[in-house]
């Protein structure tokens, strides 16, 4: 990949630098394409900020504007996947417009249908517009003496609270923040008080902002001269975190003011805001451990805060702790000052202008490691017995920080950034500027213990927390709707990155299967555009999920129209192929797992600009990719020559399926004789898309396996990947199903397959690292499995480590495998617990816990769930974990469902609705049902629980997949039959 020009570095429209609201919210005028987009009644909102009706597809907005973003952003992505080899970018000049340019021109009848939805719609902006403004909020009334009654919502007090929305009003803003708090690690409470300049915007009386949880205690207001500090009075309103503190005389427009709140709270018990781990140190002595998880809305059960990314301001913070313990935060010490007895207080330096969800604070006893780089002094923490773990995090983080300020050209603007090992955090990793978390696994690295994949996976991380600092919190989306401006740029970042410094990492396959993983999510009728509006805590925190992650698009030519078409529409498309000669014919529909017939018409408009590349017998190199825009529904692309074979989406860089109709054949037969002359991720991309149109019905499960037939001779990491993934969810599915017998004849196809491949693998942790992951991949499988005697070698290791008490050394790469095999019997399960409790590695902990989870043994599994919730011996955040390899199992997934329905209060009290841990229990512990019957107990559980519960988008989600399981196995369980 080429570094892209820095001329092109701008800023899309709705990320946010240091300015505020300078620029209304976004408004897509699909009026103006009417073929695009079907207008649903969920896209009407109401938009606080402006005081004026934003309707998603009838904006009063111009187009220009939006596109922009898509623009920026595209350009930003210069570097896209399309660009990869100059030479590819050199020939995008094949692409061809269409004749017309856009989209198609509409039949009578489209018109018609889109009339009567604009006339619709305009009726209901009429409507709308008239109500909530003079329903909810003063200021929004056009005539002052109108005579409807307002109806705000009571404070906790009875009075009248007096703002109705879920948004802050925009008539004050934060410019700064003094915060001083005291936690107590002995009580588990703290205490703080925050002093938060403002500026006046429009004149008013209130100042609302966010709270949640705080017992606040006093407020008072001081004007811009600062000196009459005056008591006012403070409204609570607990639904929407808010507080509103009365000014005891109207609020000037341009005026500054300094609020002050003095509050206490307790450390949270869950994941969120100010929270408390407890750990054991070297003397196995427990220890308090306090840390921060802002984002995305838990800043406010912190410090009363404006708690909404676009309300940027400067903090200054101050911690009194115990002289004993040490304190970090995002910007470095400036100060520590005695308080009282063992209490000193130390002060950071003001931060630059950020967002409140990247504020963080840590109280704890850490040891680190730095280096300087670049005028920044990089560190890296972790609890003393885990400091000798730390100096891979180090090197790489330095690498990569030198890295990103030569691509970026911009310098990353603080004078320290530490990286810190968490015992306790739900996330992987957050990014608070210049103090990232970290849980421990995905910072600590150990020579031992620490595996190929392991080494992979931390490297990525910390490339992602780091491109956040940069994309996210240098510059920041507006608001949460636009979240993949924040986490899809840092993982396109992180890919970049990694392929860049670390090519030997291969992290490109990596990529590969996250795009499979977000096809799979994106191809159900409850996914969502990338950019959808969200108001609720629970829907900020559901846009955290593998779409906001990956579902980035290439951004060339015309990338105006192009990226609309891929953030507005949820979903992806497919494209059919029929070659005739020298002609080809390519035509584009929505890929969907279900078709609804409710969804006809709707899903029939949608239309993507879809970067088409392709390579053909003639030419089949790199070098050689041809190109074509496909922006209508259908188009002829005319070969120079007749080809023998024709392979779209070169290398999966695009986000598409392809189905080939009768030019299968031609594919199977080239993967037979000749499976090189495509490329590995080529290879990967074709297993992927048959095994897909087979559980589509658009294809046989037949050719499926026919194409994989070639496998024995395959070599390569990411086709072996792809194709076991596949055979993977069809044996789980026909276990959990009771067709053992078929479950175990497709295990001897398997066999027949790679039972050499696996055969030859060693027990080490030698040769390149592809090699060794695919290793791990095909060890472990075999172990689970029970074929290819691959228990009796791990068994062997295993039995030998255990002799030796645990202190031979095994290979890391096998270790998952052999304690697999080891946790078996129940001796072995025993001793791997016990070693599970003394371990200090974290990488090492993690095979424990996939392998104790893996037993047949029913109360076992139980005990380890429940252990898990409750935190003591298994750490809560292995749960998510725990339960995925539990459902997988036939012993254990009905266990799993039954575990998360009867704790789902308490899961959801610790992990948050909507969380990607919850979206995560969700979904493994419902992906194995294939029934009518699970289907009716799995919507009836989640319509007895709350309204927000059975609404949420994971819970749509497991159901749609329990439908998709259900016709997959009546389309193909007679072929199978057949088959195997
Ligand atoms: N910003 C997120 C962390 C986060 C996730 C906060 C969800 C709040 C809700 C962070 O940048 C992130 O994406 N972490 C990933 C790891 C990353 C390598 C993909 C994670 O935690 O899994
Ligand atoms: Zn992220």
């Amino acid at each position: 990949m080429q570094p892209f020009p820095s001329d092109q570095i701008q800023l899309p429209r709705n990320m946010i630098e240091n300015s505020m609201f300078e620029e209304e919210p976004d408004v897509v005028d699909l009026a103006k394409e009417p073929c695009l987009h079907p207008l649903e009644p969920d896209e009407v909102e109401y938009e606080p900020r402006s005081s004026r009706l934003l309707v998603r597809g009838l904006g009063e907005h111009e187009m220009d504007d939006d596109e922009e973003d898509y623009e920026s952003s595209a350009k930003l992505l210069g570097m896209s996947f399309m660009n990869r080899s100059s030479s590819l970018r050199n020939n995008m000049s094949v692409y061809r417009q269409s004749s017309n340019g856009s989209c198609s021109l509409p039949s009578t009848r489209t018109m018609v249908v889109c009339t009567v939805i604009l006339v619709i719609a305009v009726a209901l902006i009429m409507v709308i517009y008239l109500l909530p403004k003079c329903t909810f909020t003063k200021e929004g009334c056009h005539k002052r003496n109108h005579t409807i009654e307002l109806i705000y919502p009571l404070a906790t007090n009875g009075k009248l609270f007096p703002w109705a929305k879920i948004r802050l009003p925009s008539d004050v803003v934060p410019l700064h923040y003094d915060l001083v708090l005291q936690p107590n690690l002995t009580t588990l409470k703290f205490s703080g008080s925050v002093k938060i300049v403002v500026n006046i915007i429009h004149v008013t009386w209130k100042i609302v902002l966010h709270s949640s949880g705080l017992n606040i205690t006093k407020a008072t207001i001081t004007s811009a001269g600062g000196h009459q500090e005056k008591l006012a009075e403070f409204l609570e309103y607990p639904l929407h975190d808010q507080i509103a503190v009365m000014a005891p005389e109207a609020l000037l427009v341009g005026q500054n003011y300094t609020v002050n709140l003095a509050y206490s709270s307790k450390l949270s018990d869950t994941y969120y805001g100010f929270y408390k781990i407890s750990y054991k140190d070297e003397n196995l002595k427990q220890r308090w451990f306090a840390a921060t998880q802002f984002e995305p809305v838990a800043a406010r059960s912190a410090f009363p805060c404006f708690d909404e990314p676009a309300f940027k301001a400067t903090f200054l913070i101050k911690i009194k702790r115990d002289e004993k313990l040490s304190t970090m935060s995002n910007m470095p010490k400036k100060a520590t000052t005695p308080v009282t007895n063992g209490i000193v207080q130390d002060e950071f330096f003001v931060s630059l202008k950020m967002s409140t969800y990247l504020v963080a604070f840590v109280v704890a006893d850490l040891k680190n490691i730095s280096r300087e780089t670049n005028e920044s002094l990089v560190s890296v923490y972790a609890i003393p017995q885990h400091l000798n773990q730390v100096e891979y995090a180090l090197n790489t983080s330095v690498k990569l920080l030198e890295f990103y300020q030569n691509y970026f050209l911009i310098n990353y603007p603080l004078e320290k950034l530490d990286l810190v090992a968490i015992p306790d955090l739900q996330s992987g990793a957050m990014e608070n500027w210049g103090l990232i978390t970290f849980r421990e696994s995905a910072l600590l690295f150990d020579s031992h213990t620490s595996s190929a994949r392991d080494k992979k996976s931390v490297t990525a991380v910390i490339a992602h927390e780091l491109a956040h600092q940069w994309f996210g919190n240098l510059v920041t989306m507006e608001w949460w709707n636009d979240l993949w401006l924040n986490e899809g740029f840092a993982t396109f970042m992180e890919y970049f990155a990694m392929e860049e410094i670390f090519p030997e990492l291969h992290s490109d396959e990596d990529f590969l299967n996250l795009i499979f993983k977000a096809m799979m999510k994106d191809s159900l009728n409850s996914s969502h555009p990338v950019s959808s509006a969200v108001q609720s805590s629970e829907q900020i925190e559901e846009m955290f999920d593998a779409l906001s992650y990956i579902k980035i698009t290439n951004g060339t030519l015309d990338v105006k129209k192009l990226m609309k078409t891929w953030i507005v529409q949820k979903g992806f498309p497919l494209v059919t192929v029929v070659r005739k000669g020298k002609i080809i014919s390519v035509k584009q529909e929505k890929y969907l797992y279900l078709v609804e017939p409710e969804n006809w018409t709707s899903d029939a408009s949608y239309l993507w600009h879809i970067p088409l590349t392709y390579i053909t017998s003639s030419c089949n190199f790199t070098h050689c990719t041809n190109a074509y825009l496909l922006d209508q529904k259908s188009a002829i692309i005319e070969l120079p020559e007749e080809v023998e074979w024709i392979k779209f989406n070169v290398d999966m860089n695009g986000y598409y399926i392809v189905h080939y109709g009768e030019d299968w054949k031609t594919l199977i037969d080239l993967l037979k004789k000749n499976h090189t002359a495509l490329s590995p991720k080529d290879r990967a991309n074709l297993i992927n898309n048959i095994f897909n149109l087979a559980g589509l019905g658009k294809e046989s499960l037949e050719k499926a396996f026919e194409l994989i037939d070639y496998l024995n001779k395959e070599s390569s990491t990411a086709p072996l990947t792809q194709a076991l993934f596949q055979l993977s969810l069809i044996y789980n599915l026909l276990e959990k199903k009771g067709e053992q017998q078929l479950a175990s004849r497709l295990m001897h196809r398997i066999e027949r397959l790679l039972g050499d491949k696996i055969d030859q693998q060693s027990w080490t942790d030698d040769g390149a690292l592809s090699q060794r992951e695919l290793r791990s991949m095909l060890l472990a499988f075999a172990c689970t499995h029970d074929i290819r005697n691959c228990r009796t070698t791990a068994t062997e290791m295993f039995e030998k480590w255990v002799n030796s008490n645990g202190t031979i050394s095994l290979p890391s790469d096998v270790m998952k495998a052999v304690f697999t095999a080891g946790a078996k019997s129940s001796d072995g399960w025993d001793f791997l617990l016990k070693m599970y409790y003394s371990s200090v590695s974290e990488a090492e902990k993690s095979k424990m816990i996939e392998a104790l989870a893996s037993t047949d043994d029913v109360r076992k599994l139980i005990w380890l769930m429940q252990n898990s919730l409750e935190g003591e011996v298994i750490r809560t955040q292995e749960l998510s974990h725990i339960i995925a390899t539990v459902s997988q199992s036939l012993p254990g997934y009905l266990l799993a469902w039954d575990f998360v329905k009867e704790n789902w209060e308490k899961l959801t009290q610790k992990f948050h609705l909507g969380s990607y841990t919850i979206q995560n229990i969700i979904s493994w512990s419902t992906s194995q049902f294939a029934t009518k019957a699970h289907l009716m107990e799995v919507k009836s559980f989640f319509e007895s629980k709350s309204e927000q519960s059975s609404q949420l988008h994971s819970v749509k989600e497991a159901i749609e997949t329990i439908q998709f399981n259900i016709q997959w196995m009546e389309r193909n369980l007679a072929m199978l039959q057949e088959l195997l």
